[in-house]
Parts: structure tokens; sequence; C-alpha cells
């Protein structure tokens, strides 16, 4: 039975892809800050796990503690990770590094410990949850754009770095999608509230507009079974988009020049 190291896992596509993959017959490590929420899970192939991304004693000790009950781990799902909304002028400093700290650095403090495990056993799947925000920008998401364009960069260099090791790494990168992303995980800067908030245009209509396209966005099980299909195809690209917004906006971005493609966001997000 193969083993799965999820991160991120009490919710959305963490959740779902857990699930999933106990369905077929994988052991499934679903690691969270509050194993408590997963107690109720029926699927006797998933063992909830506690991790905090952001501590490397606590990363440290996941990857010990499910070596002690397996041989290896054969499949890390790095998918952890939230939303920072904030102008950049009014980011304090926390919240900026809070935002790499889980995005980016929680990614590689994870796998940190988990590549010489792969490496000693000559194989290994690494799959990085980013977005298709790692492509593309958007006003008062700078944030969190920046933490996925260098997930983006991670998953380039890995795949040289691991390649002779016979690991594979790839990313996929969700459009908007119906999880708790937008209901529980969008950290809000304090200035956004604020009447005399300089950005305030874009609190009225285009905040709520992108908060409503997450909460009616694709299903997580499609992410879910995507997985799945890399898992299983050692050819399979480095690269995937999955969900509506990520199929109508990347393959835009590779085609229009950038000065087309920026105007076309901004008549689509009415940015002016
Ligand atoms: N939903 C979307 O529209 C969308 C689109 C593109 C990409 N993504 C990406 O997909 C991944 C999964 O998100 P989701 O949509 O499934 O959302 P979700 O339901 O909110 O799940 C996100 C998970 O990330 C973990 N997390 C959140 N904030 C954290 C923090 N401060 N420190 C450590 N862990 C934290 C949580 O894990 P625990 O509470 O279990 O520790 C949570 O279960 C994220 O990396 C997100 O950036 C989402």
């Amino acid at each position: 039975m193969q083993v799965v190291l999820i991160t991120g896992a009490s919710s959305g596509m963490g959740l779902e892809t857990a699930k999933y993959l106990a369905k077929q017959n994988f052991k499934v490590y679903a690691a969270t800050r509050n194993p408590q929420k997963l107690l109720h899970l029926q699927e006797k192939n998933i063992v909830p796990i506690t991790l905090d991304v952001t501590s490397p004693k606590s990363v440290e000790e996941c990857v010990a503690y499910i070596l002690t009950q397996e041989k290896t781990i054969d499949i890390l799902i790095n998918n952890a990770g939230y939303g920072l909304v904030s102008s950049v002028e009014d980011c304090t400093e926390e919240e900026m590094l809070a935002q790499f700290n889980v995005n980016l650095f929680g990614v590689l403090r994870v796998c940190k410990s988990v590549i010489p495990v792969m490496r000693e056993h000559q194989k290994g799947v690494i799959i990085n949850i980013s977005s298709f925000l790692g492509k593309i920008g958007l006003p008062l998401l700078t944030f969190y754009n920046a933490s996925k364009y260098a997930l983006e960069g991670v998953t380039d260099s890995l795949r040289y770095e691991l390649r002779e090791f016979n690991i594979r790494v790839h990313s996929i990168l969700p459009g908007f999608f119906d999880t708790q992303f937008a209901r529980d995980n969008l950290v809000v800067n304090a200035k956004v509230f604020q009447e005399n908030f300089a950005y305030k245009y874009l609190v009225k209509d285009f905040v709520p507009m992108i908060v409503d396209q997450i909460n009616n966005g694709n299903s997580a099980k499609e992410v879910a079974a995507l997985v799945l299909e890399i898992i299983e195809d050692e050819y399979f690209v480095s690269r995937v988009t999955v969900g509506e917004k990520a199929k109508k906006f990347l393959p835009m971005r590779k085609e229009l020049s950038d000065e087309d493609f920026e105007r076309r966001v901004r008549e689509y997000y009415s940015l002016g």
C-alpha cells in the first residue's frame, strides 16, 4: 500500500484528496493543525496527524512519526495554504511574513524532511497545490500571488534537483474552488474594512466578486481525481490546470502579450 502525506487536510482540496486516495487503497496521513476535525472520518486508510507547517519541530515530528509506522513516504501533497487580502502599503510585517511562512516556506520545510526519505528509496511523487494566481496577478492579492509565483519556481527547480533520484515533482494550478478558502482562510488586513481605505473602489465590487467566484467555484473532488491521475502516470506533465477560471485565463496568459492580457483581466473584473 502506497503511503501519502497531505498537508492542510482538514477541509477543501486536502480533505477531498485524502478521502479519495484512501478509497483507492492508499494509506493517507492527513496532516492538519487540528486532528480533532478529522476524528469523524470513517475511512480506515486515513490517519489524522498533527502538523503545523510553520514549525520545523512539528514538521520533523510528523515525518518521524509516520516513519515509525511505515517504511517510507511515497507521495507528498503540499496543499496547506491561505490567502492574504491587503494592499502592499498597508500590509503589516507580520502578515507579510506569515503569508510566505505558510504558502512557501511551509512547503519547503515539509519537502526538506520528506525528500531524504524518498531519496533513500529512490522513488517519490511530490505534488504542490499552487494556484492559477501563481501565474496571474490581481490587486489586493499581491502577497498571495507572490507566494504562489514562488511556489511555481520551487516546482521547476526541484524537478531538476530530484530527477536523478526518481522523484517526480508536479504543480497543480487550480482556478477558483468551492472550499473553506474564502469562508475561513482569507486573512484580511484591518485597513481594508476602514472608511478611509485608499483602495475602497476594489472593496466595493472586485473583492466580493472574487469571494463569490471562489464560493461558487469548481468542486474539490476534481482536484482529488487529478492528484490520482498524476500519481498513476509516471509521464504526467510538470504543470496542470484544473477548474474553469484556470482553464479560461492561463491559455490566454500564454497566447497574449502582457499588455493585451492585462486589458482582458481589467475588462473581466471591471478594474478600470
Ligand atoms: N479554493 C480556491 O479557490 C483555491 C484556488 C487556487 C488554489 N488554492 C489553494 O489550494 C490549497 C487548498 O486550499 P482549499 O481551497 O482547499 O482551502 P481550505 O478549505 O481553506 O483548506 C486550506 C487548508 O490549508 C491549511 N491552512 C490554512 N491556513 C493555514 C495557516 N495559517 N497555517 C497552516 N495551514 C493553514 C488548513 O489546514 P489545517 O486547518 O487542516 O491545518 C486548511 O485545511 C491552498 O494552498 C490554496 O492556496 C485554492
